[in-house]
Protein backbone atom coordinates (compact mmCIF):
# COMPACT_ATOMS: atom_id res chain seq x y z
CA UNK A 1 0.00 0.00 0.00
CA UNK A 2 1.13 3.83 -0.42
CA UNK A 3 2.48 5.94 2.37
CA UNK A 4 -0.54 7.49 3.74
CA UNK A 5 -0.94 11.06 2.90
CA UNK A 6 -3.79 12.84 4.85
CA UNK A 7 -5.05 14.93 2.05
CA UNK A 8 -8.44 15.57 0.05
CA UNK A 9 -9.47 12.43 -2.14
CA UNK A 10 -8.73 13.58 -6.28
CA UNK A 11 -11.08 12.88 -8.52
CA UNK A 12 -9.83 13.27 -11.92
CA UNK A 13 -11.20 13.71 -15.69
CA UNK A 14 -10.90 15.40 -18.73
CA UNK A 15 -14.22 17.42 -18.50
CA UNK A 16 -17.24 17.05 -16.01
CA UNK A 17 -17.65 13.06 -16.47
CA UNK A 18 -15.99 12.67 -13.43
CA UNK A 19 -19.03 14.28 -11.51
CA UNK A 20 -20.97 11.05 -12.18
CA UNK A 21 -18.30 9.30 -9.70
CA UNK A 22 -18.48 12.43 -7.42
CA UNK A 23 -22.11 12.22 -6.81
CA UNK A 24 -21.96 8.88 -5.65
CA UNK A 25 -18.34 9.14 -3.58
CA UNK A 26 -19.81 11.73 -1.37
CA UNK A 27 -22.73 9.87 -0.69
CA UNK A 28 -20.05 6.48 0.72
CA UNK A 29 -17.96 9.02 2.10
CA UNK A 30 -19.89 12.19 3.42
CA UNK A 31 -17.21 13.14 6.04
CA UNK A 32 -14.21 13.81 3.35
CA UNK A 33 -12.93 16.57 1.48
CA UNK A 34 -12.80 16.16 -2.64
CA UNK A 35 -11.01 18.65 -5.04
CA UNK A 36 -12.40 17.51 -8.32
CA UNK A 37 -9.66 18.11 -11.34
CA UNK A 38 -10.90 19.13 -14.89
CA UNK A 39 -8.35 18.79 -17.42
CA UNK A 40 -10.23 20.94 -19.92
CA UNK A 41 -7.60 22.63 -21.58
CA UNK A 42 -6.92 19.17 -23.14
CA UNK A 43 -10.65 18.00 -23.63
CA UNK A 44 -11.33 15.84 -25.49
CA UNK A 45 -8.89 12.93 -24.24
CA UNK A 46 -11.19 10.85 -26.96
CA UNK A 47 -9.56 12.60 -29.50
CA UNK A 48 -5.27 12.75 -28.16
CA UNK A 49 -2.77 9.94 -30.03
CA UNK A 50 -1.71 7.48 -27.17
CA UNK A 51 2.08 8.68 -26.61
CA UNK A 52 0.89 12.29 -26.51
CA UNK A 53 -1.72 11.61 -23.99
CA UNK A 54 0.25 9.73 -21.85
CA UNK A 55 3.10 12.18 -21.70
CA UNK A 56 0.68 15.13 -20.63
CA UNK A 57 -0.87 12.96 -17.51
CA UNK A 58 2.27 11.96 -16.55
CA UNK A 59 3.36 15.64 -16.49
CA UNK A 60 0.24 16.77 -14.84
CA UNK A 61 -0.15 14.17 -12.72
CA UNK A 62 3.70 15.81 -11.77
CA UNK A 63 2.26 18.68 -10.48
CA UNK A 64 -1.50 17.97 -8.81
CA UNK A 65 -0.23 15.49 -6.83
CA UNK A 66 2.60 17.66 -5.23
CA UNK A 67 0.22 20.37 -5.02
CA UNK A 68 -2.88 18.35 -3.29
CA UNK A 69 -1.19 15.72 -1.81
CA UNK A 70 -3.82 13.76 -2.22
CA UNK A 71 -5.01 10.96 -0.10
CA UNK A 72 -6.13 8.99 -2.91
CA UNK A 73 -7.31 9.81 -6.25
CA UNK A 74 -9.79 8.67 -8.38
CA UNK A 75 -9.07 8.34 -11.99
CA UNK A 76 -12.55 8.88 -13.09
CA UNK A 77 -11.92 9.04 -16.95
CA UNK A 78 -11.96 5.54 -18.93
CA UNK A 79 -10.13 7.22 -21.83
CA UNK A 80 -7.21 8.62 -19.30
CA UNK A 81 -6.94 5.55 -17.03
CA UNK A 82 -7.42 2.35 -19.52
CA UNK A 83 -3.99 4.56 -21.02
CA UNK A 84 -1.98 5.74 -18.26
CA UNK A 85 -3.16 3.74 -15.16
CA UNK A 86 -0.30 1.25 -15.19
CA UNK A 87 2.22 3.74 -15.67
CA UNK A 88 0.45 6.92 -13.03
CA UNK A 89 0.66 3.66 -10.35
CA UNK A 90 4.02 2.89 -11.55
CA UNK A 91 5.32 6.76 -11.66
CA UNK A 92 4.02 7.58 -8.59
CA UNK A 93 4.14 4.36 -6.21
CA UNK A 94 3.45 6.99 -3.13
CA UNK A 95 -0.20 7.72 -4.12
CA UNK A 96 -3.37 4.85 -4.62
CA UNK A 97 -4.62 5.54 -8.01
CA UNK A 98 -8.43 4.00 -8.08
CA UNK A 99 -9.63 3.64 -11.70
CA UNK A 100 -12.18 3.53 -14.05
CA UNK A 101 -12.09 1.07 -16.85
CA UNK A 102 -15.44 0.32 -19.09
CA UNK A 103 -17.92 -2.00 -16.93
CA UNK A 104 -17.25 -5.09 -19.61
CA UNK A 105 -16.89 -7.85 -16.71
CA UNK A 106 -20.18 -6.77 -15.03
CA UNK A 107 -21.97 -6.67 -18.32
CA UNK A 108 -20.71 -10.48 -19.44
CA UNK A 109 -21.77 -11.88 -16.09
CA UNK A 110 -25.20 -9.74 -16.11
CA UNK A 111 -26.30 -9.86 -19.66
CA UNK A 112 -29.55 -12.76 -20.51
CA UNK A 113 -29.37 -12.35 -24.15
CA UNK A 114 -25.45 -12.78 -24.77
CA UNK A 115 -25.18 -9.22 -26.71
CA UNK A 116 -23.90 -6.41 -25.19
CA UNK A 117 -22.24 -3.19 -26.48
CA UNK A 118 -19.87 -0.71 -25.03
CA UNK A 119 -20.34 3.02 -25.75
CA UNK A 120 -17.31 4.59 -25.11
CA UNK A 121 -14.60 7.82 -26.64
CA UNK A 122 -13.09 6.50 -30.17
CA UNK A 123 -9.77 5.92 -27.91
CA UNK A 124 -11.23 3.63 -25.05
CA UNK A 125 -12.84 1.48 -28.04
CA UNK A 126 -9.06 1.16 -29.48
CA UNK A 127 -7.25 0.45 -26.15
CA UNK A 128 -5.64 -3.07 -25.73
CA UNK A 129 -6.60 -2.53 -22.20
CA UNK A 130 -10.51 -2.82 -23.32
CA UNK A 131 -9.92 -5.54 -25.78
CA UNK A 132 -8.38 -7.67 -23.24
CA UNK A 133 -11.48 -7.03 -20.85
CA UNK A 134 -13.36 -8.66 -23.19
CA UNK A 135 -11.18 -11.71 -24.02
CA UNK A 136 -10.86 -12.20 -20.26
CA UNK A 137 -14.36 -12.23 -19.32
CA UNK A 138 -16.60 -11.80 -22.25
CA UNK A 139 -15.12 -14.13 -24.94
CA UNK A 140 -19.06 -15.92 -24.38
CA UNK A 141 -20.97 -13.00 -25.35
CA UNK A 142 -21.33 -10.81 -27.95
CA UNK A 143 -19.38 -7.33 -27.52
CA UNK A 144 -19.84 -4.93 -29.61
CA UNK A 145 -17.95 -1.80 -28.56
CA UNK A 146 -19.35 1.29 -30.33
CA UNK A 147 -16.77 4.06 -30.26
CA UNK A 148 -18.76 7.85 -30.38
CA UNK A 149 -16.72 11.17 -31.36
CA UNK A 150 -19.34 13.26 -29.82
CA UNK A 151 -20.81 12.13 -27.22
CA UNK A 152 -18.75 13.45 -24.54
CA UNK A 153 -18.80 16.90 -25.82
CA UNK A 154 -22.72 16.85 -26.05
CA UNK A 155 -22.94 15.53 -22.35
CA UNK A 156 -21.09 18.63 -21.54
CA UNK A 157 -23.26 20.82 -23.58
CA UNK A 158 -26.54 19.22 -21.93
CA UNK A 159 -25.85 19.06 -18.34
CA UNK A 160 -24.72 22.74 -18.88
CA UNK A 161 -28.19 23.22 -19.71
CA UNK A 162 -27.37 23.24 -23.99
CA UNK A 163 -29.67 21.84 -26.19
CA UNK A 164 -28.88 18.35 -27.61
CA UNK A 165 -31.54 16.98 -30.43
CA UNK A 166 -32.61 13.45 -30.49
CA UNK A 167 -31.06 13.10 -33.77
CA UNK A 168 -27.69 13.99 -32.32
CA UNK A 169 -27.58 11.40 -29.95
CA UNK A 170 -29.15 8.86 -31.88
CA UNK A 171 -26.78 8.69 -34.83
CA UNK A 172 -24.53 7.56 -31.46
CA UNK A 173 -25.88 5.53 -29.86
CA UNK A 174 -27.89 3.60 -32.70
CA UNK A 175 -25.06 1.04 -33.23
CA UNK A 176 -25.54 -0.43 -30.02
CA UNK A 177 -28.56 -1.64 -30.34
CA UNK A 178 -28.14 -5.35 -32.23
CA UNK A 179 -30.18 -8.20 -33.18
CA UNK A 180 -29.24 -11.06 -34.14
CA UNK A 181 -30.97 -14.74 -34.30
CA UNK A 182 -34.12 -13.05 -32.44
CA UNK A 183 -31.91 -12.06 -29.37
CA UNK A 184 -31.24 -8.61 -28.68
CA UNK A 185 -28.62 -6.22 -26.68
CA UNK A 186 -29.90 -5.88 -23.43
CA UNK A 187 -26.95 -4.26 -21.58
CA UNK A 188 -25.20 -0.96 -22.75
CA UNK A 189 -22.14 -0.10 -20.84
CA UNK A 190 -21.28 3.16 -20.21
CA UNK A 191 -17.71 3.35 -20.37
CA UNK A 192 -17.50 6.78 -20.64
CA UNK A 193 -18.27 9.12 -17.06
CA UNK A 194 -19.58 11.50 -19.20
CA UNK A 195 -22.03 9.42 -20.65
CA UNK A 196 -24.83 8.56 -17.22
CA UNK A 197 -25.76 12.58 -17.89
CA UNK A 198 -27.36 11.31 -20.65
CA UNK A 199 -29.19 8.19 -19.86
CA UNK A 200 -32.44 9.68 -19.06
CA UNK A 201 -32.18 10.85 -22.75
CA UNK A 202 -30.84 7.54 -24.08
CA UNK A 203 -33.45 5.57 -22.22
CA UNK A 204 -36.09 7.68 -24.17
CA UNK A 205 -34.28 7.04 -27.64
CA UNK A 206 -33.90 3.07 -27.00
CA UNK A 207 -36.21 1.07 -29.79
CA UNK A 208 -36.05 -1.46 -26.59
CA UNK A 209 -35.43 -1.59 -23.60
CA UNK A 210 -31.88 -2.30 -21.97
CA UNK A 211 -29.89 -1.89 -18.70
CA UNK A 212 -27.64 1.41 -19.46
CA UNK A 213 -24.90 -0.02 -16.54
CA UNK A 214 -23.19 2.74 -15.06
CA UNK A 215 -19.94 1.96 -12.83
CA UNK A 216 -20.14 5.25 -10.72
CA UNK A 217 -21.39 3.72 -7.93
CA UNK A 218 -18.79 0.62 -7.93
CA UNK A 219 -15.82 3.23 -8.74
CA UNK A 220 -16.88 5.11 -5.03
CA UNK A 221 -16.92 1.96 -3.30
CA UNK A 222 -13.89 0.88 -4.65
CA UNK A 223 -12.56 4.33 -3.46
CA UNK A 224 -14.10 3.98 0.27
CA UNK A 225 -12.51 0.56 0.69
CA UNK A 226 -8.44 1.75 -0.59
CA UNK A 227 -9.18 4.80 1.54
CA UNK A 228 -10.14 1.97 4.57
CA UNK A 229 -9.74 3.92 7.96
CA UNK A 230 -7.47 6.40 6.70
CA UNK A 231 -7.84 9.85 7.91
CA UNK A 232 -7.84 12.24 5.29
CA UNK A 233 -8.83 16.33 5.16
CA UNK A 234 -12.74 16.32 6.47
CA UNK A 235 -15.64 18.36 5.01
CA UNK A 236 -16.15 21.58 6.82
CA UNK A 237 -17.53 25.28 7.05
CA UNK A 238 -14.51 26.92 6.09
CA UNK A 239 -13.15 23.73 4.05
CA UNK A 240 -15.38 23.16 1.51
CA UNK A 241 -14.92 21.04 -1.91
CA UNK A 242 -13.61 22.54 -4.50
CA UNK A 243 -12.89 22.25 -8.45
CA UNK A 244 -9.83 22.79 -10.42
CA UNK A 245 -9.84 23.79 -13.92
CA UNK A 246 -6.56 23.14 -16.09
CA UNK A 247 -7.44 25.56 -18.70
CA UNK A 248 -8.22 28.88 -18.03
CA UNK A 249 -11.70 30.15 -19.68
CA UNK A 250 -14.24 28.59 -18.36
CA UNK A 251 -17.88 28.91 -19.22
CA UNK A 252 -20.43 30.73 -16.99
CA UNK A 253 -22.67 27.63 -17.25
CA UNK A 254 -19.65 25.40 -16.29
CA UNK A 255 -19.01 27.39 -13.09
CA UNK A 256 -22.64 27.01 -12.26
CA UNK A 257 -22.63 23.47 -12.82
CA UNK A 258 -20.14 23.40 -10.50
CA UNK A 259 -21.30 25.43 -8.06
CA UNK A 260 -24.95 23.38 -8.48
CA UNK A 261 -22.58 20.43 -6.72
CA UNK A 262 -21.31 22.44 -4.07
CA UNK A 263 -18.10 22.87 -5.99
CA UNK A 264 -16.67 26.35 -5.54
CA UNK A 265 -14.13 27.18 -8.62
CA UNK A 266 -10.53 28.01 -7.33
CA UNK A 267 -8.95 31.14 -8.78
CA UNK A 268 -12.69 32.33 -9.36
CA UNK A 269 -14.83 34.75 -7.80
CA UNK A 270 -17.35 31.77 -6.88
CA UNK A 271 -18.70 31.49 -3.09
N1 LIG B 1 -14.97 11.18 -19.33
C1 LIG B 1 -14.02 10.54 -20.21
C2 LIG B 1 -14.13 9.02 -20.10
O1 LIG B 1 -14.62 8.48 -19.12
C3 LIG B 1 -13.96 10.92 -21.66
C4 LIG B 1 -14.19 12.25 -22.18
C5 LIG B 1 -13.11 12.73 -23.18
O2 LIG B 1 -13.11 12.34 -24.37
O3 LIG B 1 -12.27 13.49 -22.74
O4 LIG B 1 -13.69 8.33 -20.98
Amino acid sequence: MAEAVDGPVLIFDSGIGGLTVLREARMLMPDRRFVYVADNAAFPYGDWPEGALLAHMLALFERLLEEIRPACVIIACNTAFTLAGAALRERFTDTDFVGTVPAIKPAAERTASGLISVLATPATVKRDYTRALIDSFASHCHARLVGSKYLAALAETYISGGAVSDAALWAEIAPCFVEEDGRRTDIVVLACTHYPFLANRFRKLAPWPVDWLNPAEAIAMQARRVLGERPSTAIGETNRDVAIFTGRTLRPEITRLMQGFGLSVAGSDAP
